[in-house]
């Protein structure tokens, strides 16, 4: 009987231990010399742990339906929709298979006012930049919803405008942006409030790493194109209402100084 027992706690300690050596939740490991990475930090996040290639290459449809319903429980379509996305990217027409750094490929879908990455004018979009991701972290509050997260867009944008003079955003690239926030409230918080605490995007961004230790689960419930849209015109409202806002403000400063320019000019002459 005591050997029963025993045999039944070795074989669940050696069970738990198999669980958590074979756990990609806790298995990460950032890029070897050789691997890719690229724009997107959730990508690179899922190579890094092992749900999508851990070389960041020959990404195929199975591989990241796969990766992406395992580590975030996107539903098959959303991928199917992601993957032909991710696959225009790839220099060779009509390939079965992308890798992370095509992503990069300037305004392919790779766009400027990045929020956590310079303009191609100024660099890599592979490449984390701490400037740029602290410009956009300095408007989020300790939680991240679809104000402060559109505050922090129309932010980037502005600095990329007059810093970049090559600066240009596309109607796929501004479509992508909205996207793109949408997605990382919902997935690393709440995707029905759009809430999410600041320090676990912080984390995932500046690590590449999913903020397990900071609480974050898998989310439950499946996320499909039906919750994207709808996160995505939230933030494309918000987007909107925010521009018109602040060019309302910029018409009315303009307004003022050209009267006091009118005025000084009058004095002149
Ligand atoms: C096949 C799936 C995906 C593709 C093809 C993709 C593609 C891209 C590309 C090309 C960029 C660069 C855009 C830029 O210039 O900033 C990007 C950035 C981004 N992606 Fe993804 N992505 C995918 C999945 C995801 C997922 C699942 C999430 C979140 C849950 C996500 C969140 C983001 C965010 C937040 C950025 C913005 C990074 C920044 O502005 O610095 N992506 N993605
Ligand atoms: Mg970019």
């Amino acid at each position: 009987m005591r050997f029963a027992v025993f045999l039944s706690l070795a074989v669940t300690a050696s069970a738990a231990a198999n669980v958590s050596i074979s756990d990609p939740f806790e298995q990460w490991h950032g890029p070897k010399a050789g691997d890719v990475r690229g724009p997107c930090p959730f990508l690179n996040t899922f190579a890094n742990h092992g749900f999508l290639p851990r070389s960041g290459k020959y990404i195929t449809h199975k591989d990241l339906a796969d990766g992406l319903l395992n580590a975030v429980n996107f539903d098959a379509n959303i991928s199917a929709f992601l993957f032909d996305f991710a696959r225009s990217t790839n220099p060779q027409p009509n390939s079965t298979w992308f890798s992370l750094d095509h992503l990069s490929r300037h305004n392919v879908l790779e766009h400027d006012a990045s929020l956590s990455r310079v303009d191609a004018y100024h660099g890599h979009a592979d490449i984390f930049n701490q400037e740029a991701f602290d410009e956009t972290r300095s408007h989020w509050g300790d939680t991240v919803d679809v104000q402060s997260g559109t505050a922090a867009i129309i932010a980037r944008i502005n600095t990329c405008k007059v810093t970049n003079p090559a600066y240009s955003l596309s109607a796929l690239g501004e479509g992508f942006i909205w996207g793109e926030t949408a997605a990382f409230i919902s997935i690393l918080g709440d995707a029905e409030t759009i809430t999410v605490e600041k320090r676990r995007v912080e984390y995932l961004f500046q690590n590449e790493r999913l903020p397990t230790e900071l609480g974050w689960k898998r989310p439950e419930t499946q996320f499909t194109i039906d919750v994207l849209t709808r996160n995505l015109l939230a933030v494309r409202a918000e987007y909107w209402k925010q521009l018109n806002t602040t060019s309302s403000l910029r018409r009315q400063s303009e307004g003022y100084a050209a009267r006091l320019s009118g005025g000084r000019a009058r004095l002149h002459y």
